[in-house]
């Protein structure tokens, strides 16, 4: 009976751009991909097929499409393709992001309960100290890369909450190979990625920092083990993290979550902090707005933890800015079976899309989309958001664990800085999003700082 409805469905193959030979849309899509996403939905609507080098991509542009894949038919997907090539693989192992299935259940058990809400409230503190280490280098009038100090920020956050102490003395070594790392996905195109086997000097360095990172890491988790220490960071919970039969993770496992929670947790974080400050430089009217509930919240003090219920103004900004610009602008998924969605044959191992990019900006659920207005997100203004229309964090059970994490960060660094300081973004340059694994400011965002 299934195979005979998917028989049936199967000639409904959804438009899409007519591709070239033995390419397909490749060049097109690698050229300029928000773009090409933005037309392909534009003028094929909310299925769109095209195809890369053989591989067949189904972009999906609904909220209720996203959700079907995303939660009700989960399990009939896997991560897309593009997460098991060589670099990726090198680097995140088999950790949260990348590994599947049971193995990939148990670790999200382990892992879980060090991002409980009231487990990350003790990492507010180091949040907001080290924001304040960062703008005590920040000369009045001076012209600075915010990106890159907002890189080096959340870097050196994740190092402390996940190593604490332990990472006093390689502090420095993490961040600088974990910097060649991320400038290494950065500066490629994902197409270009599968080709790290060769020994190109960008290669040959990021072969290097993942070497220094691997020994540091495993040194750092033997230690631990030998002395027996039980501390407030997250390496310490996962440490002793055991499963109902009581199983812990082994040394490689660690290893393989660590490094991601490193990656997968300071340059998005660092993005929605980029773009805010790009964005409230061409907003006056929100920056006064934020700097009035500033005030009354804490009146010069450094904002804690227990603030955060009384700066919701600042929360509004940090959404509105991840809403233009996603930090994860795409997410893909890999079809296990043939199956339906939409009404759509989607066949065994095609690709499926799902663009913030696209859905974040759709006049159908934003009003004025391109315009920021932290303000949309006023509770009784998104009542009617379906839920899949924002989905900056993804969703389903792959839903990204640190999203409290991420939040509390971004809110708490941008009210430890926007009240000390007025970012003015320089005017005349280019700030280009540039879509790699996340979306970056393809040149950084250089601002004058100045002390309020
Ligand atoms: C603004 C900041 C962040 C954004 C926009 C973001 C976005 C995402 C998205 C979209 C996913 C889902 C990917 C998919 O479904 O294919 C994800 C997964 C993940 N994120 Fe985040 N993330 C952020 C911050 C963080 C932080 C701070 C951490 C950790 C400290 C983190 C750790 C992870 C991990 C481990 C996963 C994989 C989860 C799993 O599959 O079980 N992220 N993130």
């Amino acid at each position: 009976m299934a195979q005979r409805k998917l028989a049936m469905t199967a000639a409904l193959k959804p438009a899409g751009p007519k591709g070239r030979f033995l390419v397909g849309n490749l060049l097109e899509f690698d050229r300029d991909p928000l773009n090409f996403l933005l037309r392909c939905a534009r003028e094929y609507g909310d299925v769109v097929y095209f195809s890369a080098l053989g591989v067949q991509i189904y972009l999906l542009n609904h909220p209720d499409l996203i959700e079907s894949v995303l939660v009700t038919n989960n399990r009939n997907f896997i991560k897309d393709k593009g997460l098991r090539i060589r670099p990726i693989r090198q680097i995140f192992g088999n950790g949260l992001l990348t590994s599947e299935g049971d193995f990939w259940i148990r670790q999200r058990r382990l892992a879980q309960p060090a991002f409980h809400r009231e487990r990350i409230a003790v990492y507010g503190q180091v949040m907001v100290d080290c924001a304040e280490q960062v703008i005590k280098n920040w000369r009045p009038g001076e012209t600075r890369d915010v990106h890159q100090d907002m890189m080096h920020l959340t870097l050196e956050i994740v190092v402390k909450t996940l190593f604490g102490a332990d990472t006093a003395t390689e502090a420095q070594d993490v961040v600088e190979a974990i910097e060649v790392i991320a400038n290494q996905f950065a500066s490629q195109s994902i197409y270009i990625l599968p080709l790290s086997f060769l020994p190109t000097p960008g290669q040959i360095r990021f072969d290097r920092a993942v070497k220094k990172l691997n020994k540091i890491i495993h040194q750092i988790i033997r230690m631990r083990r030998d002395r027996r220490q039980d501390r407030d960071d997250l390496l310490s919970l996962l440490l002793q993290s055991q499963d109902e039969d009581g199983s812990q993770m082994t040394d490689q496992q660690l290893r393989d979550e660590v490094m991601t929670l490193f990656l997968a947790g300071h340059e998005t974080t660092a993005l929605a902090l980029s773009w805010t400050w790009y964005l409230l430089a061409q907003h006056p009217e929100v920056e006064s707005k934020l700097i009035s509930e500033l005030r009354e919240a804490l009146n010069g003090r450094p904002p804690m933890v227990s603030d955060l219920r009384q700066l919701s103004y600042c929360e509004m900004i940090v959404k509105e800015s991840m809403r233009l610009y996603s930090p994860a602008w795409v997410i893909g998924r890999e079809a296990l079976q043939d199956l339906e969605i939409g009404g759509h044959f989607i066949p065994k191992g095609a690709q499926v899309m799902m663009s913030q990019w696209l859905m974040h900006r759709d006049p159908r659920y934003f009003d004025r989309p391109e315009e920021f207005r932290p303000e949309r997100w006023a509770e009784e203004q998104i009542k009617s958001l379906p839920k899949y229309a924002y989905f900056p964090f993804g969703g389903g059970p792959r839903l990204c664990i640190g999203n409290s994490f991420a939040m509390m960060e971004a809110t708490l660094i941008l009210a430890t800085i926007a009240q000390r300081f007025h970012v003015a973004v320089v005017p005349d340059q280019t700030v280009t999003p540039l879509p790699s694994i996340t979306l970056r400011p393809k040149y950084g965002v250089k601002a004058i700082v100045t002390p309020r």
